[in-house]
């Protein structure tokens, strides 16, 4: 049974909508915001809201602030709001307070059409404790609850779980993008075209153990890349170097790759760095990692080994990049990958905030069937964790 949506509700006109949405977006150092996708995936559900003649009371949390309010200060969301501002083409109220007086003010104020975007959630202790005297607040902001923040549904924060809770006998349903999310998830985890390949790296195995574990159930074959490589090569006794590797964790290692007999393929050459830098001298090898060399990407063999894995694939879900891409000589199988992904005709799916980040960077996130706004979400969502933020919100058939 899926949840409401959006879509399903009438009559929203002049109705106060309060939406979730997730503007944790990554930050350069100067506080300017350096990817917008998460602001940019959220609009359909603001612009349906004010289409429709309501007013959209916009809240998110930024970053981790320690609440020291000069260190935080980054935190704030103006930038946030003036980039929706820009992005709806229309003025974006944005308040100094996440509740209080003068917000109540601001929200009653608001005529049909008005986007109100409050401070940022975490700025109140009350947010990651899940309190309910500060959701009661948020909560009697609204006519309509919406959760539209897919990347924070594996969270209880307040204003994800507490608010919906307080608001019962009034719609709380699931926006735009949570419902896009969701539908993508579902089919690759009940009805998956075939062969159905994954394709996994990225920084640790330890970060990603379920997800690998539900997957592996799933998929019809696992192509491996990254750090991650480095881990799976120790636990079967390869020699791999310097190579970035986490040596408590070769026992799982090894069950994952029992688990996935005849399933993982490890990549057969590898890109060697003697650092870990840009400028770094660099060499192919197959076969093991001299001491003294690090892994930092995969070799060009695996590269044409895992593009044809993509290319015959009926979906591909891809989680994690295939080598320190960040450095431009690095990044050459993670950019591969991507590029055999967009020309496949497969479902594609991408998640994973690094992973979507390279994707964009390679301006090739258009070409994806889905590039998720889930970094722990979507990792969590596959591995098959229950949200308490979506089980709070109203079925599909309590209409
Ligand atoms: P995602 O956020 O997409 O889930 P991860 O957080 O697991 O991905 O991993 C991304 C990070 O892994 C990137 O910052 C990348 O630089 C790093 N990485 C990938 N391969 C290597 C490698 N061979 N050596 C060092 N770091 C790597
Ligand atoms: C994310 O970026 O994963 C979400 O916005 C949740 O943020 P958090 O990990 O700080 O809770
Ligand atoms: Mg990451």
């Amino acid at each position: 049974m899926g949840k409401r949506s959006l879509r399903d509700l009438k009559d929203l006109a002049s109705k106060r909508v309060l939406i979730r949405v997730d503007f944790n977006v990554p930050l350069n150092e100067d506080g300017s915001i350096s990817n917008d996708r998460r602001i940019r995936a959220a609009l359909p559900t603001i612009r349906y809201v004010l289409d429709a003649g309501a007013i959209a009371i916009c809240m998110s949390h930024l970053g981790r602030p320690k609440g020291d309010p000069k260190q935080d200060a980054i935190y704030r969301m103006d930038r946030v709001g003036q980039r929706l501002s820009k992005l709806l083409a229309k003025p974006v109220k944005k308040l100094d307070q996440v509740v209080g007086p003068d917000v109540v003010a601001a929200v009653h104020a608001a005529q049909p059409g008005a986007v109100i975007l409050l401070e940022n959630l975490r700025f109140h202790p009350g947010e990651q404790k899940g309190d309910e005297a500060f959701a009661a607040e948020l909560a009697k902001l609204g006519d309509v609850y919406v959760n539209d923040a897919f990347g924070t549904c594996h969270r209880t924060d307040a204003s994800m779980y507490a608010v919906p809770k307080l608001m019962t006998g009034k719609p709380r349903v699931v926006g735009f993008l949570v419902a896009k999310e969701l539908e993508i998830l579902e089919r690759l985890l009940t009805s998956p075209a075939r062969p159905f390949v994954g394709v996994l790296g990225g920084a640790k195995v330890s970060d990603k153990i379920g997800f690998i574990k539900r997957l592996l159930e799933r998929v019809d074959r696992v192509l491996i890349g990254g750090a991650m490589t480095y881990t799976f090569l120790r636990a079967l006794g390869h020699n791999i170097g310097n190579s970035r590797v986490e040596a408590d964790k070769l026992d799982v290692a090894r069950e994952l790759l029992n688990l996935g007999q005849g399933k993982i393929t490890l990549p057969m050459d590898h890109l060697i760095a003697d650092r870990l830098d840009a400028s770094a001298t660099t060499r192919v090898v197959e076969g093991p990692i001299p001491d003294g060399w690090i892994g930092v990407d995969i070799g060009p063999k695996t590269i044409e080994q895992y593009a044809a894995a993509v290319g015959q694939a009926g979906m591909v879900v891809w989680n994690g990049p295939m080598g320190k891409f960040e450095d431009e000589p690095f990044s050459r199988g993670t950019r591969a990958m991507a590029e055999a992904m967009a020309r496949s005709s497969a479902v594609t799916v991408v998640g994973g905030g690094e992973t979507a980040e390279a994707v964009e960077a390679f301006g090739l996130d258009e070409k994806m069937t889905h590039v998720s706004t889930g970094g722990g979400a979507f990792l969590e969502y596959v591995e098959g964790t229950p949200f308490k933020a979506l089980s709070i919100l109203d079925e599909a058939s309590e209409r």
